[in-house]
């Protein structure tokens, strides 16, 4: 009887093989997602730059945005071996900010973040990834399907290749049990970048969201952040010009030919320039960014609202406005041809 829900879910998992779902990102319950980065996140009890705060909710939806994405340091809040019994407050709490969102018609992307123990020692905590999953599916199991899961955010370490794919998989099929059709992000080894792709197995089950991270060219993006170990460097710059627009564009081509393949909808789930850069450079990129993946049908998260990446100015209380036009603008890609204009003239 131990195994009665994993053969109920392997059953419900056969009878609905991918390609019955449509693989465009327009069939998804969302389309321009904001990253709530550095709150739940934090390791337990400590608080980081960011607490998170209900009316951050109306801010993002009133921008235009149609979801959140919430990373959450589910581990951090767990008794020991062998259940794992999430911790009642923090959990509470987790509920009162996912029915909120909720209620004011975003979607909500419950992302599992920051597991780095399980990235270092994937044997000794896998039984505590699942066991997670277990308790998080079944608490969730009567919320609405604009409530989606992502399995764990960026694999990296000891975590990658067939052992990533494994785990995935038990993941899927553990949550499958209580969720049998709520959508589940799912991404690559190597931190969710493109070169992991190759890797990656995809579980034989409907609903599932392929998702992606674009930082490159990193050494732009990252500029100045120490823990990138960048915290030297401070002069790259993005100029929009062709080269650079010719690697974007191939570089979702390659995303975009997997996903057919599969016949998964797309997500790239983290994207952006952090606040060393000056906001018109930030601007120029996300919007190439935002653009490209616009063309190619993908749903995209910009990471991240306030804090290291921020697109909202949490002190003047306003969004910082050419990194707010390059994600719900218009003006953005004639910006970019003002660029390429000035640079040409030097
Ligand atoms: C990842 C990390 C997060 C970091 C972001 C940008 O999501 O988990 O901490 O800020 O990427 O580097």
């Amino acid at each position: 009887m131990r195994y009665f829900p994993l053969i109920c879910a392997a059953i419900l998992m056969l009878l609905s093989l991918p390609g019955s779902s449509n693989a465009r990102a327009d069939a998804l319950p969302f389309k321009r997602v904001m990253n709530i980065g550095n709150a739940l996140d934090a390791p337990a009890y400590q608080k980081w730059d960011v607490t998170l705060e209900s009316h951050y909710f109306h801010i993002i939806k009133r921008a235009g945005f149609d979801a959140v994405r919430l990373p959450v340091r589910f581990s951090d809040y767990t008794g020991g071996a062998p259940y794992y019994v999430l911790d009642e407050n923090f959990m509470a709490k987790v509920d009162d900010h996912v029915r909120y969102a909720l209620s004011l018609g975003l979607a909500v992307i419950l992302d599992f973040h920051h597991f780095d123990e399980l990235m270092e020692y994937p044997i000794d905590r896998k039984k505590k990834f699942l066991s997670i999953w277990w308790q998080l599916s079944e608490r969730y199991k009567d919320y609405s399907d604009k409530l989606i899961f992502e399995v764990l955010n960026e694999p990296t370490g000891q975590l990658q290749g067939e052992l990533w794919n494994n785990y995935l998989l038990e993941a899927v099929f553990t949550i499958r049990v209580n969720s049998p059709n709520r959508y589940l992000v799912i991404g690559p080894d190597t931190m969710n970048t493109i070169q992991g792709l190759v890797r990656l197995k995809i579980p034989q089950t409907h609903h599932l969201i392929l998702s992606f991270h674009y930082y490159e060219p990193f050494d732009f993006t990252h500029q100045g952040l120490a823990f990138a170990g960048l915290q030297d460097k401070k002069d790259r710059t993005w100029k929009c010009n062709n080269i650079e627009l010719k690697k974007l564009q191939d570089d979702f081509q390659t995303v975009q030919n997997f996903a057919l393949l599969h016949g998964l909808p797309v997500f790239l789930g983290e994207f952006g320039v952090n606040t060393h850069v000056s906001d018109k450079q930030r601007a120029l990129w996300t919007a190439a960014v935002r653009q490209q993946a616009e063309k190619f049908g993908f749903a995209w998260g910009y990471w991240e609202f306030v804090s290291v990446f921020s697109a909202y100015d949490l002190e003047k209380n306003t969004w910082r406005p050419v990194i707010l036009n390059a994600l719900v603008g218009t003006k953005a890609s004639a910006e970019c041809a003002v660029q390429r204009t000035e640079d040409r003239k030097q």
